[in-house]
């Protein structure tokens, strides 16, 4: 179990010119355990920062992370896919999720079973024995998500993981997603650009600024799931976000 809060995060790059560009600015950001979250905001804005910091990828110049109210993210285990697939290439697809699942210590004899859970989850069972570069981006963008779903992770944090998709796979991967997340809930935290994905995905969504970013609204999705996109309430939590969004 895992929750998230985010605090007071800053954070500054310095380019190559010397030129300071500040992406995040005061963000502040929760999970409760268990909770799908969403972050919605446009290109540019910190999203990906966001989640390499959260990860431990990147360090913040100042703020807090608190994972179940406590200040070492290593408190959690975390899947993690990626705003690209960032597969291994000289490895095959089983192998690829294979390596994800022995770098977090998950008992050999559960891989197989794993692996063929999470392939099939994602389409791809007919593919396991392939190489990376054998498969199309979007297809290597399901291999990272199965190799990132197979850890079973506390937390998982999802970047764009299915804009590279036509609109139809998106649609079968968002409903898979959610089945595989109301079996067994982790603490998603789940970046897109995408405000009605959003709203079919998310229990909460925070709409953030442009850069330097920070929450200007933070909307509640108080609708059951399974959702309908052709909810009622679901289109008007819709429209609200695009009437704040064009403000
Ligand atoms: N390592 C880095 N060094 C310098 N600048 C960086 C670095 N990483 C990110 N940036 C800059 O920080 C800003 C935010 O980048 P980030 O990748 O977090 O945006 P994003 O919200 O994920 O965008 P997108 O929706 O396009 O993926 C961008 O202007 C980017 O150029
Ligand atoms: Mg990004």
């Amino acid at each position: 179990m895992a929750s998230i809060q985010i605090k007071n995060l800053h954070k500054t790059f310095y380019q190559k010119s010397g030129t300071a560009l500040q992406v995040l600015d005061n963000l502040a950001i929760e999970a409760q355990d268990r909770e799908f979250v969403c972050l919605l905001g446009p290109s540019g804005c910190g999203k990906s920062t966001s989640l390499h910091i959260l990860a431990g990828l990147v360090e913040a110049d100042s703020g807090e992370i608190l994972i179940n109210g406590k200040p070492n993210y290593r408190d959690a285990s975390y899947g993690y896919v990626f705003q690209r697939p960032r597969l291994l290439n000289w490895k095959t697809v089983t192998d690829n999720i294979k390596f994800g699942l022995q770098s977090y210590g998950v008992p050999g004899e559960q891989h197989d079973a794993r692996v063929s859970r999470y392939l099939s989850m994602v389409g791809l069972g007919a593919f396991a024995g392939e190489y990376p570069l054998t498969l199309s981006g979007g297809m290597q963008q399901r291999v990272a998500i199965a190799r990132a779903l197979a850890i079973e992770p506390d937390i998982l944090l999802m970047d764009e993981p299915f804009s590279g998709l036509d609109e139809l796979t998106a649609r079968s991967m968002r409903i898979e997603l959610l089945k595989v997340w109301s079996e067994d809930r982790k603490t998603v935290l789940f970046v897109t650009h995408n405000a009605l994905e959003a709203v079919f995905l998310a229990d909460r969504i925070y709409l953030l600024t442009p850069r330097p970013t920070k929450v200007f609204k933070m909307v509640e999705v108080d609708v059951p799931r399974p959702r309908d996109l052709e909810d009622e309430r679901l289109m008007r939590i819709h429209r609200d976000i695009i009437k704040s969004l064009v403000g």
